[in-house]
C-alpha cells in the first residue's frame, strides 16, 4: 500500500539523518513560550562590567527580592561577560574557580531558591568580547553544561566572528539549546549587524538591534555602532517594529536607569524601552538604589505598556522638531500615548485629540478613531489625587513635557460610542 510504503520511506529517511547528521534546512525548533512577553531582569554589564563574582551575583539576586523587583516581574538575573576559566581536559566549560569557587550550579540553586532565574552569556566566536572562552566548536557541550547547572537563559554574543555564517551560528546554538532539554531563553547579541530581524524569529527569543548603550541621553554616538546614546538607539530601533512580537523581540540594549543620567532622562529612557515593547533588562546596582530609580523601575503601571500580551512594537507617528508622539496599541482597544521632547529645552503643549486618528497598518491594523471613541486619559507618571476630575479624549489637554523627558498616558475606551 501507498501509506505503508512511504512511512518506511520516511522512516529510512529520519535513519539516515539521525547517522548523517541533519542538512541545513532541517533543524530543531527554538523553546517556544518563554518570551510571549518581553523578558524582564537583570544583567552584569553596564554596572560591573569585567568585575563580576558569585558574590556580586548573590549579592544582587537578595537585592532584588528585597526591593520588590521579583514581584515586579524582574526574574531572569543574568551574568554577563567574565564569568569564565577554561575548558576541562573533556572540553567542558568552567567557570573562573577565583571568582566563582562554589561553581555555577551552587550559584543557579541560590538564585532558583529565590524565585528567579538565572542567565549566563557566551559568544558564538573562540572568544569572547572581553577575550574569554567563547563557544566556537563547543556549541553542544556549552550548551549541556548550562543544562546541567540549571542555567535558564542565554546571551550570545558576537565578538571573534570573523568567517562565522550568522544565521548558522545562532540556529546551531538554538538547536544545541534544544537538544541539551533544558528551555532556555535565547538573547542573540550581535548587534543588528546582520539585520536579525529578518532571519531570527524562528531562533532566538530577542536580538540585539544596536551597538551598546551607555549612560547617555542624546549627543553623537561616540563611534559608529558602539557608545549609543539613548535617543540614537530609538532612532535605529523604531523602523524595525513590524519585526517584533511575542516570543521575537527587537532589543535596543539593556537599561542604563540609575547609572548617571538625571531622573528626567531615565524616566524618558525607561518609558520609550516600554513604549518599543524592548526586554527590560536593568543594568545598575540593585543594592544601591535612589528613591527616584526605584520609582521608575517598579512603576508598574509603565511595565504594563511594555508586558501588554497584544505584543505590538509601538509607533512613531508624528514628529514636530524636538517632539515625537508614539502610540502603542494594547489589548481591549487601549492605547498607550507617549509624547517625547527630545530637547532640554521644557515645551508647552496644547493636545488635540483629534489630530491624532490613525491606524497601525504596519503591523495592529487598530485606528484610534478619536472621531468615534472617547478614552479616559490615566497620567501614568503623575498619578492624579484621588478625587480629581476624570480627564477624556472628549476635550483638548495642555500639558507641559520637561526637557529630555515624556508624559505617558494610558487611554481606556469609555463604553458606548460618542
Ligand atoms: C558586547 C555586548 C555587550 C556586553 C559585552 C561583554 O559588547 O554587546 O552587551 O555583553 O560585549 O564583553
Amino acid at each position: 500500500m501507498y501509506v505503508c510504503i512511504s512511512m518506511k520511506k520516511s522512516i529510512i529517511i529520519l535513519a539516515f539523518l539521525a547517522i548523517a547528521g541533519m542538512p541545513a534546512n532541517v533543524s530543531a525548533q527554538k523553546w517556544e513560550g518563554l518570551a510571549e512577553t518581553p523578558q524582564m531582569g537583570w544583567n552584569s554589564w553596564n554596572k560591573f562590567g569585567h568585575n563580576i563574582s558569585e558574590e556580586l551575583i548573590r549579592q544582587q539576586a537578595d537585592a532584588m527580592v528585597e526591593s520588590g523587583l521579583v514581584d515586579a516581574g524582574y526574574i531572569y538575573l543574568n551574568m554577563d561577560d567574565c564569568w569564565h576559566g577554561d575548558r576541562d581536559a573533556d572540553g567542558f566549560v568552567q567557570p573562573n574557580t577565583e571568582t566563582f569557587p562554589s561553581g555555577i550550579k551552587a550559584l543557579a540553586d541560590y538564585v532558583h531558591s529565590k524565585g528567579m532565574k538565572l542567565g549566563i552569556y557566551s559568544d558564538a566566536g573562540r572568544k569572547t568580547c572581553a577575550g574569554r572562552t567563547g563557544s566556537f566548536g563547543h556549541e553542544y557541550q556549552d550548551a549541556i553544561q548550562y543544562a546541567r547547572w540549571g542555567i535558564d537563559y542565554l546571551k550570545y554574543d558576537w565578538c571573534s566572528s570573523e568567517n562565522i555564517n550568522p544565521r548558522g551560528a545562532y540556529a546551531l546554538m538554538r538547536d544545541a539549546l534544544r537538544a541539551a532539554g533544558r528551555p532556555i531563553l535565547f538573547s542573540m547579541c550581535e548587534w543588528g549587524s546582520n539585520k536579525p530581524w529578518e532571519w531570527a524569529a524562528e531562533i532566538g527569543h530577542s536580538w540585539r538591534t544596536t551597538g551598546d548603550i551607555t549612560a547617555r541621553f542624546a549627543g553623537d554616538p561616540r563611534q559608529r555602532g558602539w557608545g549609543q546614546t539613548v535617543l540614537s538607539i530609538i532612532d535605529q530601533n523604531a523602523p524595525l517594529r513590524k519585526y517584533a512580537g511575542p516570543g521575537h523581540w527587537n532589543d535596543p540594549d539593556m537599561l542604563e536607569v540609575g547609572n548617571g543620567m538625571t531622573v528626567n532622562e531615565d524616566r524618558a529612557h525607561f518609558t520609550m524601552w516600554c513604549m518599543m515593547a524592548a526586554p527590560l533588562i536593568l543594568g545598575n546596582d540593585l543594592s544601591k538604589m535612589s528613591a527616584e530609580t526605584c520609582a521608575i523601575i517598579l512603576n508598574r503601571d509603565v511595565i504594563a505598556i511594555d508586558q501588554d500580551k497584544l505584543g505590538v512594537q509601538g509607533l512613531r507617528f508624528k514628529t514636530e522638531n524636538d517632539i515625537e508622539y508614539w502610540f502603542k496599541p494594547l489589548v481591549n482597544g487601549e492605547w498607550a500615548f507617549c509624547i517625547l521632547n527630545r530637547s532640554e529645552e521644557p515645551a508647552d503643549l496644547e493636545i488635540n485629540w483629534q489630530d491624532f486618528n490613525l491606524t497601525d497598518d504596519e503591523v495592529s491594523h487598530l485606528s484610534t478613531s478619536f472621531d468615534q471613541i472617547t478614552y479616559t486619559v490615566t497620567d501614568l507618571w503623575n498619578k492624579p489625587a484621588k478625587k480629581a476630575r476624570t480627564v477624556t479624549t472628549k476635550k483638548n489637554i495642555s500639558v507641559t513635557v520637561p526637557g529630555h523627558d515624556v508624559i505617558l498616558y494610558r487611554l481606556t475606551p469609555q463604553t458606548g460610542r460618542k
